[in-house]
């Protein structure tokens, strides 16, 4: 494994693979009280500049869970947030803990933050990426599924942080990946370039949701406006009229398909009630993957 977890773009296929087995047997060990308290006496340093509920509890589980400690920075209580240099941070929180997970705006400062810290950095969401939260989908799909290769993936949406690391993500492990978007929301580019330059790629990106969910075998949709996008609300629900993933949209993917939302919902919006609750449990277990795939996260980049 590398140092850190940024983004699945710096991941190998293999790494990947890697994750998501060790996620599998966390979530036996856990399951089964096994005892897995590998990071007895370390600590991660939880910084985040953001909302969250997922991704703060299930770090902070999964360290207790590993025998180790997890501590809460909040970016604006912290001097983080009196702009105290990203650099500065990194070699102050690299003498105390033994790991950082942070959940910020912009890419580049976990990048930097990744480059001072000598221990490892993991990205628990910024603008770009959401790598914990798609091992969490690609966990969840494999196990339903018993694999991933040659599955198609449906995203149904903004072209966001969830857009770009489900589209790297799903391609890595051999997926069709097909993203309905709409024009002025696409996913990034440089993800875009990635998707278009990886061999035997059968990657799409198209405006019509119909197109995208055709012969789907997992659907997936986000908020059209994310953290930090809250104003843009109203522009947002007119760009995206006509990206609900509802029942009429879901009749054209293939019978058993699974739906995905890395949650919260806005039901009504991006996903209807009744598409929700049909699909709950598998929503709700993609919820309960984040655990283990963080603490899969956790012990490979962390154990001695
Ligand atoms: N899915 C997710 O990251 O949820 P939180 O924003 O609650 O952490
Ligand atoms: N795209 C959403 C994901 C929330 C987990 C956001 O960034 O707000």
């Amino acid at each position: 494994m590398k140092k850190d977890l940024l983004k699945l773009l710096d991941l190998s296929r293999e790494e990947i693979i890697e994750i998501l087995d060790m996620a599998d047997q966390m979530k036996y060990s856990q399951k089964h009280r096994i005892p897995h308290d590998h990071l007895r006496g370390k600590t991660l340093a939880m910084i985040f500049e953001k909302n969250s509920t997922r991704t703060r509890v299930s770090f902070e589980v999964g360290m207790y869970q590993l025998g180790g400690h997890a501590l809460f920075l909040s970016g604006k209580e912290s001097q983080i947030g009196r702009g105290e240099p990203v650099e500065d941070t990194a070699r102050v929180l690299a003498r105390y803990c033994d790991g950082i997970m942070i959940r910020t705006f912009a890419q580049a400062e976990v990048e930097e933050l990744a480059k001072y810290a000598s221990i490892p950095v993991v990205n628990g969401l910024t603008d770009f990426a959401h790598p914990c939260q798609v091992l969490a989908d690609l966990m969840t799909i494999r196990e339903k599924m018993t694999r991933l290769e040659g599955l198609k993936l449906a995203f149904v949406g903004d072209g966001n942080n969830m857009a770009n690391s489900l589209i790297v993500g799903g391609l890595k492990c051999g997926m069709d990946v097909s993203a309905a978007c709409p024009e002025g929301y696409d996913p990034d580019p440089r993800v875009l370039d990635f998707a278009r330059g990886v061999a035997e790629s059968r990657f799409e990106l198209v405006r019509s949701p119909a197109d995208a969910v055709r012969d789907a075998d997992v659907v997936i949709t986000d908020v059209w406006a994310s953290m930090g996008q809250e104003e843009e609300r109203t522009v947002r629900t007119k760009a995206f009229e006509g990206y609900c993933v509802d029942e009429a949209l879901m009749e054209l993917a293939h019978p058993g398909c699974m739906v995905q939302h890395c949650l919260p919902a806005h039901k009504g919006e991006e996903i209807s009630a009744g598409v929700f609750e049909a699909h709950a449990d598998e929503i709700f277990e993609e919820s309960e993957n984040r655990l283990h795939a963080q603490k899969a996260v956790l012990y490979l980049l962390m154990k001695d």
